[in-house]
């Protein structure tokens, strides 16, 4: 490259939504790779709403590879960024834009460095999966910079290897993370299990109980899991593949009452596993919002037996905050109404609430 190249910078900027499971993920078999413990599910949520928006740019000005997060200097050192960055970079081909005179050859990437800005639109390590959302668009938007060209699959299995449950988010609806059976994590990948658009009816809300930043990361919390825990392996090789065969197919069949049955089942058996794990901290703020936790599944359950089919599902990750999901726009409208009762806004226990779906609904309650 000629020393006038030196004055240019090429630029991307993707947005990647977030994702919930439903069957989870916790565990691994490999740290480094980041290979899992048993399949999970999840369902992406609509990239108007929680997502990340990561641009990455490269200039030959550029003499490291640099990143914020959140307008802050965060380092890469880490062996998870060096990953996603090593295997896209060996996956590079040649980029030319015309318009700007810039031409990079396949040769020139290993030379030339990356600079990653990126930012979360809902709270980061709060427990509403950050983590997905932000490997996710960190390697589809150093894709495109780099004219990579796999499918998602392939991308799934680099974003994998930033945080697990990142290779979900490659795909819109309902997505499967295959565990995989080889060592080197090749089978390892997401897959999209019905079309985008397929069950379009539900309505996800995500209730932030808390936006703090959650004390123990998903990453130690399932290592201590996988080391101390005595319930964990019967939930692995017992529980979760039954479930996820149950699970694909209420999908399938839009079978709400099952998707329910299995959802709630899950997230409390996760919750089960990290209380069976020695070194899972609960101080006394954690009680607190454990016991938060504790009153919106009762309201939920009260209402769904009152009913006697279920409206919603509700489903928690390694935080307090409540992800909820609704059968329809309608079911969706009385739950909010019943949330606003049990926990009315201002008050001490104001949820503050995030309405997914359709903001409007919350106007109608007034
Ligand atoms: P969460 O429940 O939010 O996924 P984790 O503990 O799993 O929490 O992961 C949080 C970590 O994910 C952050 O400390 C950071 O390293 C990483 N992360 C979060 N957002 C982004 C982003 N936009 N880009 C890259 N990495 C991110
Ligand atoms: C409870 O994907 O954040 O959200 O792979 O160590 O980065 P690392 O962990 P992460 O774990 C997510 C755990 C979960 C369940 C799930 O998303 O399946
Ligand atoms: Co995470």
């Amino acid at each position: 490259m000629a020393d006038e190249s030196q004055k240019w910078v090429l630029m991307v900027t993707a947005q990647t939504p977030t994702n919930i499971a439903v069957i989870k993920y916790w565990g691994k078999r490999d740290e480094n790779l980041i290979l899992a413990i048993n399949d999970s599910i999840s369902v992406t949520l609509d990239p108007a709403h929680l997502c990340t928006t990561t641009t990455v740019a490269v200039s030959p000005a550029f003499n490291q590879d640099r990143m914020w997060l959140l307008g802050k200097e965060i380092s890469l050192s880490g062996g998870r960024y060096q990953n996603c960055l090593r295997e896209i970079r060996a996956r590079a081909n040649d980029v030319e834009d015309e318009k700007k005179g810039i031409k990079i050859t396949k040769k020139d990437w290993e030379n030339l460095r990356v600079h990653v800005a990126s930012y979360n639109n809902f709270p980061t390590a709060a427990g509403l999966a950050s983590s997905a959302a932000g490997f996710a668009c960190l390697v589809y938007s150093l894709a495109k910079l780099m004219n990579v060209q796999e499918d998602n699959g392939r991308l799934s299995a680099i974003a994998r290897q930033g945080s697990g449950s990142a290779c979900r988010s490659l795909y819109g609806g309902f997505v499967k993370w295959v565990m995989g059976k080889e060592e080197n994590g090749s089978d390892s990948i997401a897959v999209p299990l019905v079309d985008e658009r397929h069950w379009d009816e539900l309505v996800i809300i995500i209730a932030v109980v808390c936006s703090r930043q959650k004390e123990t990361s998903s990453t130690s919390g399932m290592r201590e899991t996988v080391e101390t825990s005595a319930l964990i392996e019967h939930r692995a090789k017992e529980v979760v593949p039954k479930r996820i065969i149950q699970m694909e197919e209420a999908i399938q069949k839009r079978d709400f009452a099952t998707f329910t049955h299995l959802t709630c089942a899950d997230s409390n058996q996760f919750h089960a596993v990290c209380l069976d794990t020695v070194n899972f901290l609960l101080n006394v703020s954690q009680i607190l919002m454990v016991c938060l936790i504790f009153r919106i599944i009762s309201c939920v359950e009260k209402w769904n037996r009152s009913e006697g089919t279920p409206q919603v599902a509700y489903t928690f990750d390694a935080g307090p905050n409540a992800v909820l999901i609704a059968r329809n726009r309608t079911s969706t409208s009385l739950l909010l109404q019943r949330l606003l009762f049990h926990f009315p806004p201002n008050s001490e226990t104001d949820l503050n609430s995030y309405v997914i779906g359709d903001k409007s609904l919350m106007e109608d309650i007034g």
